[in-house]
């Protein structure tokens, strides 16, 4: 049926200052009307009964724009055995993503037209979540010569990153920004300073000492977020910062945006869930990258989301096999699969009094569409009917055979958390439900 009325959810579409029970027609792939009571059969349309609609009744649950992921790490091509872009699609799904970002740090690298069209040709033919290729910075993201941004831009990329490594080379990094603005696509940057993190698989603390492991301080990221905000600075154009978890980044990160930097920035869930307690026994689940890391950064975090500081969550999904995870922590892979568990998660910082809701519909849709300008991120009127329908007080516990990746690399496993999407809805087609 191409008519679907979504019948007296809370509506909550922060790109319009909208939270109120109303009802949201979807016709054609678009949203058509929003208001209340729309379509009281004979009352406002005479000529339009309610036979004509699929209609699905939502009280109590929240109707909001579709969640946009902008950091998730779908592994095709090249690491199939971790994830699919089939895979990765219907974990995105299931997880109440309408739309994902993907990372270049495939194999081959994204670093070229044939790259970024091959992953946009299977996105499509799965058909079930809009994918967005991010493309490399530099050749195989090995730092040294910058790729062909406008063919890339040209080839569907909606950003630039060299994710999972960092761009050492400075001067690199500024050609990169300049280019970049120049075409109006965002750089990503994944910051570390190589050197200071060498050798390190865990936080720098007391952790690290009591289980003998090497440890990346945090001024490994610190140290490199103030680099690429001095260049920014420098250039005047916009670079958003990767999966901050330090209270040192989120500290620079606030005070170059109150300079007037154009610097945004991204969190993921298990950087405000877990401290790198979460490794203690030696749990490789638990090993990511940027580590997991204390109880004051983890406040830090809290603050910079609540204070608007860091703009958005994204799962920065990375999914691994059980064969890269079950070795010893130093061997290990590095990554936690976070698509089915971001919302859950995200919802906690709700419960907790740290975000409303509102912000946080924000920061899991609206900003990503944003940062990436994507027309999405809003449930304006002829927009496209890519919708998330969240149970608030669903209880559902992390079970790994429940999770659609192939990647059960969880440190989440076991918990019980609040909070599910329960229908997704993209182009006005029910993708999950
Ligand atoms: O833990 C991580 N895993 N950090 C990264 O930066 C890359 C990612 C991956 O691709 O597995
Ligand atoms: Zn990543």
């Amino acid at each position: 049926m191409d008519k679907l009325l979504l019948r007296g959810g809370r509506i909550i579409d922060p790109s319009q200052n909208i939270d109120s029970e109303m009802d949201l027609l979807i016709e054609g792939g678009k949203i058509a009307a929003l208001g209340k009571d729309i379509y009281r059969s004979g009352v406002d349309s005479p000529k339009t009964s309610l036979a004509d609609f699929k209609i699905i009744d939502l009280q109590g649950m929240v109707v909001a724009p579709g969640l946009i992921d902008m950091h998730t790490h779908l592994r095709e091509p090249g690491f199939e055995y971790r994830e699919t872009i089939r895979t990765g699609s219907e974990a995105a799904s299931h997880g109440g993503f309408t739309s994902v970002a993907c990372m270049p740090n495939t194999r081959p690298v994204n670093d070229n037209r044939s790259v970024t069209e091959f992953i946009i040709r299977r996105a499509a033919e799965c058909n079930l979540i809009n994918v967005y290729p991010i493309a490399a910075i530099s050749r195989g993201s090995e730092g040294v010569t910058l790729t062909e941004f406008m063919d890339l831009k040209d080839a569907g990329a909606v950003a630039f990153s060299d994710d999972g490594k960092p761009v050492t080379n400075s001067a690199l990094m500024r050609r990169a920004l300049e280019y970049a603005s120049s075409l109006d696509m965002p750089i990503i940057s994944h910051c570390e300073d190589v050197g200071l993190s060498a050798g390190g698989t865990i936080n720098e603390g007391l952790v690290s000492t009591e289980l003998g492991l090497a440890g990346i301080p945090a001024m490994a990221e610190d140290v490199m977020v103030a680099r690429d905000i001095l260049i920014s600075e420098f250039t005047g154009t916009v670079l958003h910062i990767a999966h901050v978890s330090t209270a040192g980044a989120v500290r620079l990160i606030r005070d170059a945006r109150a300079r007037g930097v154009k610097v945004t920035a991204e969190t993921a869930p298990h950087y405000f869930s877990l401290t790198d307690e979460a490794a203690k026994e030696f749990d490789t689940n638990a090993k990511v990258y940027p580590p997991l890391r204390s109880m004051e950064d983890v406040m830090a975090i809290k603050e910079g989301l609540r204070d608007g500081a860091i703009a958005a969550i994204a799962s920065d999904h990375a999914p691994h096999a059980i064969t890269d995870k079950e070795v010893e922590f130093e061997y290990a892979a590095s990554g936690i699969a976070g698509l089915e568990t971001a919302l859950a998660l995200s919802l906690k910082l709700v419960t907790d009094g740290i975000l409303t809701l509102n912000q946080l519909i924000e920061k899991m849709s609206t900003n990503p569409a944003r940062i990436l300008h994507l027309a999405k991120g809003t449930l304006r009127v002829g927009a496209d009917a890519d919708i998330t329908v969240v149970d608030p007080e669903k209880v559902w516990t992390v079970d790994p055979q429940g999770l659609r990746s192939k990647g059960k690399n969880s440190p989440f496993l076991g918990w019980t958390l609040k909070g599910k999407a329960i229908l997704t809805i993209v182009g006005g087609e029910i993708k999950h439900q």
